[in-house]
């Protein structure tokens, strides 16, 4: 049985919300790099093995999007599966995350490390994050399990945070792909009649994302359906200021 039907088992009725699943899912774990569970090339249709998967990844997707940034904000880094290499493309990470106890295993990954700072998100949005003050944005394994007006809420919270002409790459579930249609009908019988389940796979599309984005303010560079088949990686942006202070 996976770790999260466990936790959907171990707190059945509870009605956890996608933080307090993922908080317990970090209270429990035990090894040394939570996240590296979810490194499945195999599943996710990647000729990689999973140590090479995030490195994949970056040279493919995050490095030509992201480029070399000063401030980059990761939203739910969870133990840090790519808080790493993230930290390679900027000057200072900003790890943001609802759970206390994944920012105690990030801390703990990264204590050597001085250009990364910790935030605790309350999971209505990005309120601890200045306006305007992140050269970029970037989440990935978040999405995925979030509601769409949490996810529509936070495209309008990277808008306020990114400065102009800023980056924004978020990776979401692809419901319609082949294979996120198999994680869809898998979840049926499970979330008839309820609340949506902790670890649920949103049920999202490259198109509504891409609409939700247009209306939360953001341009929608595109979205990489070809590199992991399971879901979808949407690239957006903040329009750049014009000289008169406005959005271009
Ligand atoms: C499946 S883990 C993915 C962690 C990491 N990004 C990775 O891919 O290995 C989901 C992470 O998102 C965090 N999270 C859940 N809901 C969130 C929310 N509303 N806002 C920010 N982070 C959230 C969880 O605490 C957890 O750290």
């Amino acid at each position: 049985m996976t770790a999260v039907r466990r936790i959907r088992r171990l707190y059945a009725g509870a009605d956890l919300t996608t933080s307090q699943g993922w908080d317990a899912y970090a209270r429990r774990y035990k090894g040394e790099r939570l996240g590296d569970e979810w490194n499945r090339p195999d599943v996710e249709g990647l000729d990689v093995s999973a140590d090479g998967y995030v490195a994949h990844l970056d040279s493919v997707v995050f490095a030509p999007f992201l480029g070399h940034v000063g401030t980059l904000l990761e939203i739910g880094p969870g133990g840090g599966r790519f808080s790493e290499v993230l930290l390679t493309h900027c000057d200072h990470l900003i790890a943001a995350d609802t759970s206390r106890s994944m920012l105690d295993l990030l801390r703990g990954r990264f204590t050597a490390q001085r250009n990364i700072s910790y935030v605790h998100l309350d999971g209505l949005g990005l309120r601890q994050i200045g306006t305007c003050s992140v050269d970029a944005a970037f989440s990935y394994g978040v999405f995925v399990h979030l509601q769409h007006w949490d996810i529509y809420n936070y495209l309008v919270e990277i808008e306020r945070v990114l400065r102009p002409g800023g980056n924004a790459l978020i990776q979401h579930s692809s419901t319609l792909s082949e294979q996120g249609w198999q994680y869809f009908l898998r979840e049926v019988p499970g979330q008839l009649n309820r609340h949506k389940l902790f670890g649920t796979y949103t049920v999202m599309t490259p198109e509504l994302m891409a609409e939700f984005a247009r209306r939360a303010g953001l341009k929608p560079l595109g979205c990489r359906t070809d590199v992991v088949r399971t879901e979808a990686i949407s690239l957006l942006q903040k329009a750049a200021a014009t000289s008169d202070g406005q959005a271009d």
